[in-house]
């Protein structure tokens, strides 16, 4: 059974279930908000839903009920790789269920077909200045592709609800076919000789965009599988998945959503930080004349930052209270690869001294590492080392949970969201009375 067949079948059976819980239980309180929430961006509040993925704050991450060790190890992989490939985690958000390696073949398949960007699309990326930020780059370029949605062509030929779902899929599968050759081309006109590199019809998704991008090492490779699975999705409150959510309920195409998810995902509290991580450490190098510092220049320097009243980059979590295990991969990654690599010596020591000196800073709830800690020291490794890129391979990744939910809300037929606002004088008025 395809990829779409199988989600055909899935979609019945959800809205029936959703109908009965809502007619039955509608009333019943999730959540009630604080004025503290109201002001305090909305924290903790269980007012949205989203299917793919479900953040524990001990725990961390899982995948439709997997954590992320146990998707390392039962998600298919590439033939002689031993991390799991793309397409497969892709297959599991979208329909719950574990793929064959069969089945994560047709999605690669599948994407290889799809995978042409339209001329426009490369004119319109030709146009912009290369010192651009590639995560505005990849925006407009996202943007670009509007005009071949599917799911606005249909809307306007006035097609029914229930079927809203099926032009998205067609949208989304064209979209997360050609983020690759996008943003690997971004990458290519910003820092490197410009030239475009063909993918390969052999290789997977996460390796054809290494290729692209012009490393072709398979080391590199298993990285980016690695990588595309860890940062795929993280439940529907933050910024780049809440933004595709959000914007997806007006009935905006994937296209509208994605490029506003992503301008969420280029925040420096978001995505950016994976990119701040490094900037910080570089910095901190050069200051030092370019060798690893000591634990106690590190203190200072963490002390130092802190005291400034700047934040510790890739340290905290809205919702995460313990390491975050998509840093813990990374780490075990790392490990395996480049034990004796410097820039992981010293994200090492930063892992053994920043929770200690945030624990006694007092302010952050979270003093552990969350995943953009440890990203972009892997990067630099293999050679990627225009750390204004690293968002991008974030928001390639990104992109595959945001979407496979906008599907969802499609299928679910999800409202458009309207929450209600309030003002300061109201707010005073209302807590005068309780
Ligand atoms: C991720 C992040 C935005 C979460 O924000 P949050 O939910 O408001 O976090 P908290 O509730 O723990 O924040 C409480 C206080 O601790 C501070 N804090 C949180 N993380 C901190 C960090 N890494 N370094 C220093 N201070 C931090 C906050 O700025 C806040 O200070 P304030 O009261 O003066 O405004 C925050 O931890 C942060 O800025 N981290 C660094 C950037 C980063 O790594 N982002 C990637 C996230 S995946």
């Amino acid at each position: 059974m395809s990829l779409k067949e199988k989600l055909a079948q899935k979609i019945p059976q959800l809205r029936e279930e959703i109908k009965t819980l809502v007619k039955d239980h509608g009333e019943k309180v999730l959540s009630e908000a604080t004025v503290r929430q109201a002001y305090g961006g909305m924290r903790g509040i269980k007012c949205m839903v989203w299917e793919t993925s479900l953040l524990d704050p001990i725990e961390g991450i899982r995948f439709r009920g997997y954590s992320i060790p146990e998707l390392r190890q039962k998600l298919p992989k590439a033939r002689g790789g031993e991390e799991p490939l793309p397409e497969g985690i892709f297959w599991l958000l979208l329909t719950g269920e574990l793929p064959s390696s069969k089945e994560v073949k047709e999605v690669t398949g599948e994407w290889h077909k799809r995978e042409e960007v339209p001329q426009n699309t490369w004119k319109i990326l030709k146009t912009l200045p290369t010192d651009m930020h590639p995560m505005t780059q990849f925006s407009i370029a996202i943007l670009s592709l509007q005009p071949t949605s599917e799911f606005a062509k249909k809307y306007n030929e006035g097609i029914p609800k229930t079927e809203y779902w099926d032009p998205m899929y067609e949208d989304v599968m064209n979209l997360l076919a050609k983020l690759p050759a996008i943003a690997a081309y971004i990458y290519r006109r910003t820092y490197k000789d410009g030239k475009r590199i063909r993918p390969v019809k052999r290789l997977d998704w996460g390796a054809n965009f290494a290729h692209m991008m012009g490393i072709d090492n398979p080391e590199y490779y298993e990285l980016m599988r690695l990588y595309l699975v860890l940062h795929c999705d993280h439940e529907g409150g933050n910024v780049s998945a809440h933004t595709t959510h959000l914007v997806g309920s007006a009935l905006s195409d994937a296209f509208y959503a994605l490029s506003a998810g992503m301008n969420g995902l280029a925040g420096p509290l978001h995505g950016l930080a994976n990119q701040e991580v490094l900037r910080w450490i570089q910095n901190l190098m050069q200051k030092l004349g370019g060798r690893v510092p000591t634990k106690e220049e590190l203190s200072k320097a963490l002390w130092d930052t802190l005291n400034k009243g700047q934040v510790i980059p890739g340290y905290g979590h809205a919702v995460l209270r313990r390491t975050d295990p998509r840093y813990t991969a990374q780490r075990e990654f790392a490990l395996k690869h480049m034990p004796e690599d410097q820039l992981f010596k010293l994200v090492s020591l930063i892992y053994e001294t920043a929770p200690d000196i945030l624990k006694e800073h007092g302010k952050a709830k979270n003093p552990w590492p969350n995943v953009d800690a440890h990203s972009g020291v892997l990067q630099w490794h293999y050679g990627v080392r225009e750390y204004d890129f690293y968002t991008v391979l974030f928001g390639v990744s990104r992109s595959m949970g945001v979407l496979a939910q906008l599907i969802w809300d499609r299928a679910l037929g999800l409202a458009i969201e309207r929450p209600k606002s309030v003002t300061t004088e109201w707010i005073k008025q209302e807590v005068g009375k309780m």
